[in-house]
């Protein structure tokens, strides 16, 4: 019934601190990122090469990806919105790009300031350029279940961006639950259009849990053979540019299931716990997992 084995990118270092009030050291970013790739995850999105005014919080983006300590294992990706951003990546050193952009026009703007149409533009450039690069490019699309501003969004319009970025050349799709709205019955109906027509080796599923559901969404999601998954280590997290966005499901609870029902990862719970404990300290404030927490109280 369930995979063997599923892949988790951990998208803290990224997707989690990118919303934090409080500013981590660059020092201690990189620390904290060393400690991930040492727990036996796979890929790291490490940081982002977007305008410095819109995300501070991950400014130091070149810093932290010159000074990480690079595990041959893993590969170490970065969010990049445009030529310029990739252009910056490149020279940091990046195994990954990551382009972004939305099935809702609106939440599109509000996050690049342009429209659907204006980013594929720029979009096919830069998947071109990583690709001829020789970089893996992920294209997450974000609000592919529920936007903030324009409500429910069709698997058609979320077939339109995923058809456009495989054939700028992205080699795999993360669909994004931008705010944690989605049920299992949404994932049922996204995946019935989204699997009829791609393979689910190339699909990314991306779950944030404001409203605690993302563990239902993954089961339902493993249901139909999805076998990759992001999370941010201690639920870190939320897109700045969506109202009422909380932190990415937590990868604690997420090995803490997976594990449970006997699918292999290939990460260490224990090193996971360290880390997240680290950047616990360092933010000093409770991350949301449940499972991060059961461990602090025993
Ligand atoms: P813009 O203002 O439209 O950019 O911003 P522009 O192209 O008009 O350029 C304006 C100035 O910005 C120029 O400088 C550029 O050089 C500079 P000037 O000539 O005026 O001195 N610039 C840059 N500087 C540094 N890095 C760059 C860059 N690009 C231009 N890459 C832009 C457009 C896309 C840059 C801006 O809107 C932006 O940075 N947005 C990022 C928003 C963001 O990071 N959101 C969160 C991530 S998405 C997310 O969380 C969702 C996800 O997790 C999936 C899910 O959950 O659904 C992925
Ligand atoms: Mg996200």
């Amino acid at each position: 019934r369930w995979p063997e084995n599923v892949q988790v990118k951990e998208v803290g270092p990224r997707d989690g601190l990118q919303n934090e009030k409080t500013r981590v050291a660059t020092a201690d970013k990189v620390h904290w990122i060393n400690m991930l790739s040492e727990s036996g995850v796979k890929e790291i999105e490490y940081s982002s090469f977007v305008h410095p005014k819109w995300v501070p919080a991950l400014s130091d983006a070149h810093e932290v990806g010159k000074k990480i300590k690079r595990n041959p294992d893993v590969r170490y990706s970065a969010l990049v919105p445009n030529m310029k951003g990739l252009e910056l990546a490149l020279e940091t050193g990046i195994d990954g790009a990551s382009v972004f952009m939305s099935a809702s026009d609106t939440h599109n703007r509000k996050n690049i300031n342009k429209s659907i149409d204006q980013t594929f533009s720029v979009l096919q450039e830069v998947v071109d350029e990583a690709k001829q690069a020789g970089k893996h490019v992920t294209g997450y699309v974000s609000t592919v279940f529920d936007c903030p501003y324009e409500g429910r969004i069709t698997p058609e319009s979320v077939i339109r961006v995923c058809d456009k970025l495989f054939e700028f050349g992205a080699d795999d799709v993360s669909l994004g639950d931008t705010i944690g709205t989605a049920v299992p019955s949404q994932v049922e109906k996204l995946l019935d259009a989204v699997l009829a027509r791609y393979p689910k080796e190339k699909i990314i599923m991306h779950f944030h849990d404001t409203r605690g559901m993302a563990i239902a969404n993954i089961m339902t999601s493993m249901e139909y053979g999805i076998t990759r998954l992001d999370s941010s280590i201690g639920g870190l997290g939320g897109c700045p540019y969506a109202p009422g966005a909380a932190g990415n499901v937590a990868t604690n609870d997420v090995l803490y299931l997976l594990h449970g029902l006997g699918i292999d990862t290939g990460i260490s719970e224990r090193k996971l716990q360290e880390a997240a404990l680290y950047i616990q300290n360092k933010l000093g404030k409770t991350l949301p997992s449940k499972t991060l927490a059961s461990v602090v109280n025993q």
